[in-house]
């Protein structure tokens, strides 16, 4: 389902005193009920403010699209990792798509995955395979029209396995070594791939959750950090920048003391 396109406002002819009509471009958003995405469209127009922002959103929940759409002026349309790819692929509006920010992601309960394999696959599913056909769309229509930029949201979670949430963990290693090859073969198109690696971010997903307040960000730092990096265009973002180290150190532990750190 897809909420009409909205008329354009700005004029053709404007009066002399008035300032030049803005460059137009799309910016779509995959899993647009996030709080980062959210974040990243409010600080990304801000920031971006010369240029007349067209914005999609794609999720999964038709109400909150509707109620999120006048806020950006914005078209949406349906989108389920649980889609078939051909449904995936028609729910990207049609024309060029300038920028592209993906947060979909689902971190699951590890401990019925463990004995559900359904719970498992979705784990599996949703970070990672289902995002590929619309991904892959996307990354196809950026190279064919030599320019673009692909910002997805992977985890700190995808660098090394962790006895709490290794589902997610490993889906996120996927996602993010997808995007390192991706990045390098749409570098000759002109189009740019940037993989976002949070560390803890104060959303729904980890509602409840005792989290460590010096290294968990909210979701507008998350934000100004995405905008920043695609401006120097940074291909891996960790955020906060902290999170860069931890993981540095995280992967050095040798595995057998690793295994001992019961807390990870
Ligand atoms: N919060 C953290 O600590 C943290 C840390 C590292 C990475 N991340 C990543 O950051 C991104 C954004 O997460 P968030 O923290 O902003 O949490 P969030 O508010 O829960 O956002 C998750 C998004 O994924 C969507 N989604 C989940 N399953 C889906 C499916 N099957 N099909 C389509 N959309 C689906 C959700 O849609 P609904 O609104 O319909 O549920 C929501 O838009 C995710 O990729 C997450 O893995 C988060």
């Amino acid at each position: 389902m897809r909420s009409k396109p909205q008329a354009a406002t700005a004029s053709a002819v404007a009066p002399a005193a008035q300032p030049a009509v803005k460059p137009t471009a799309t910016f779509v958003v995959i899993g647009a009920t996030s709080e980062i995405a959210l974040a990243t469209i409010r600080k990304w127009r801000a920031s971006f403010s010369e240029t007349a922002w067209r914005i999609h959103l794609m999720g999964r929940n038709d109400a909150a699209l509707a109620q999120l759409a006048p806020e950006f002026d914005a078209t949406w349309s349906h989108y389920d990792t649980q889609m078939s790819p051909e449904a995936q692929v028609a729910a990207l509006p049609d024309g060029a798509i300038d920028v592209c920010l993906c947060a979909v992601g689902y971190l699951g309960p590890q401990a019925q995955a463990e004995h559900d394999p359904n719970e498992a696959q979705r784990i599996t599913h949703d970070n990672y395979t289902g995002l590929l056909p619309v991904l892959d769309c996307v990354a196809a229509r950026m190279a064919a029209a030599g320019h673009g930029q692909l910002l997805v949201v992977s985890s700190v979670a995808g660098e090394r396995g962790r006895r709490s949430n290794y589902y997610y963990g490993a889906a996120k290693a996927a996602l993010t070594a997808y995007l390192s090859g991706l990045r390098i073969r749409l570098l000759p198109y002109g189009v740019y791939v940037m993989t976002i690696k949070p560390g803890y971010v104060r959303t729904r997903m980890v509602a409840g959750r005792k989290l460590p307040p010096y290294i968990t960000a909210r979701p507008e730092t998350i934000a100004r950090d995405i905008v920043a990096a695609a401006r120097r265009r940074q291909p891996v973002l960790y955020t906060m920048w902290a999170w860069r180290y931890i993981m540095a150190l995280t992967r050095l532990i040798p595995e057998r003391l690793f295994q001992h750190l019961r807390r990870f």
